[in-house]
């Protein structure tokens, strides 16, 4: 039996706009009412059906539920925090508790109030404090009742989609074509972005400003409360190679600047470091790979090498998220044994793994890509809000349960 660490953490993720539904003033739902995402409307009505999906957690096997708080609820003007908001999120954590589920939660997930995005977002050179001073309120109100708090989630997945392919809000685009079209349900949503040279830099100038907001706000939190683990959620792509040393010099590049540019910059503000993997590449491969619902190469083992990169850095890792878009079930069971096998090599070759996050508990709002795709181990049924357990996710209890792979 493949057993993992003693107290190692088994559990799900999702993010607060992809399930909760009812939020508006955001700059997705704004992009939605302009008609260049899907609407995301209800979503899985999780803000009211957090203990129903809890329960099912619990039933699980889960020890622990990685979520977000949404930031356009707890400061929907500049400076202005709604004590509501904070009160709901007090509730949420609070049924986590009294089903000894752990909590991890993260700061921002993508969406951002549309004070923030109207004026600039992540452009603005002030960006790093006024995010500061809402992680840190967050941690104030919220940190009696959640020992690890992650500041932000993906920056270079946020940077890339909003600033180079100009697919998401707010649709800057570095290219010669300015249509980014994406057919969903039938419906052809077209974001028209704005192209040019000009994103680039500004992507650069946005990814330097999140590593200061993350830095700035470790630092604000841990002057309100030392004790509380801070960490970073960073979307790693293996970028890997054949044989040939042009190509070995091609992931090299592509692997400092999708991971290792932005983790030097943070790291020192890192009490440990959370992993979403999804990607392995190969440059020069000759391979068909098996899909996913999502057109991504069926590779969850590689999650070991992703790992491995991050461990670098010598600190606790969790996997933060990790999954499968696969509406039928046929193949998920086997993705999650794969990669919770790569997350026990990983451990064995000296990775301080602390716990694992399948995405998603439900599912959810996949952005762009609307209601299509289905990464749950529960699924949803948006019409009547019905939640069915698919048989993938017993496979995964069994593993959480016994704390290891059972043959
Ligand atoms: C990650 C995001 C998460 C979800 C998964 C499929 O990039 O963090 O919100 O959409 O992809």
């Amino acid at each position: 039996m493949k057993k993992f660490p003693e107290g190692f953490y088994w559990g799900a993720a999702t993010a607060s706009y992809q399930v909760e539904g009812g939020i508006e003033n955001t700059d997705w739902a704004k992009a939605a009412r302009d008609g260049r995402v899907p609407p995301c409307g209800l979503a899985c009505d999780h803000y009211h059906r957090y203990e129903q999906d809890f329960d099912i957690a619990r039933e699980l096997g889960h020890t622990a539920h990685r979520l977000s708080v949404e930031w356009a609820r707890i400061e929907p003007e500049e400076g202005k925090f709604d004590a509501e908001a904070i009160a709901h999120y007090r509730q949420v954590l609070t049924a986590l508790h009294a089903r000894g589920l752990k909590p991890f939660v993260t700061v921002w997930h993508f969406t951002q109030p549309l004070w923030f995005s109207l004026t600039g977002g992540f452009e603005r050179a002030d960006a790093p404090e006024r995010f500061a001073r809402y992680a840190a309120y967050v941690v104030k109100e919220l940190g009696d009742l959640c020992g690890h708090f992650s500041t932000m989630n993906e920056p270079a997945v946020f940077a890339s989609n909003g600033w180079l392919r100009g697919s998401w809000p707010p649709f800057k685009r570095f290219a010669l074509t300015d249509l980014v079209s994406i057919t969903n349900s039938g419906r052809q949503y077209e974001a028209r972005a704005t192209k040019g040279l000009a994103p680039l830099f500004l992507y650069l100038r946005v990814m330097k400003h999140l590593a200061l907001a993350h830095n700035a706000a470790y630092e604000a939190i841990k002057k309100i409360s030392p004790q509380t683990e801070v960490s970073v959620v960073k979307h790693v792509i293996v970028f890997d190679a054949n044989w040939n040393p042009f190509n070995k010099l091609k992931a090299f590049l592509a692997n400092y600047f999708w991971t290792y540019k932005f983790m030097n910059r943070v790291v020192r503000h890192c009490d440990s470091i959370g992993l979403n993997y999804y990607f392995y590449t190969q440059f020069g491969d000759k391979r068909t790979w098996r899909k996913t619902d999502m057109d991504w190469n069926f590779a969850p083992e590689h999650i070991f090498d992703a790992l491995m990169m991050l461990s670098r850095y010598k600190l606790p890792l969790f996997v933060s998220e990790g999954g499968i878009a696969d509406a039928a079930d046929t193949g998920r069971a086997e993705y999650i044994r794969r990669q919770v096998e790569g997350t026990y090599l990983a451990i064995r070759a000296g990775a301080d793994v602390r716990g694992h996050m399948y995405w998603s508990l439900l599912d959810n709002y996949e952005w762009a890509l609307g209601f299509a795709k289905r990464f749950g181990l529960v699924a949803v049924n948006y019409e009547t809000q019905e939640r069915t357990i698919r048989p993938s996710a017993y496979v995964y209890k069994k593993i959480c349960e016994a704390n290891a792979i059972v043959e």
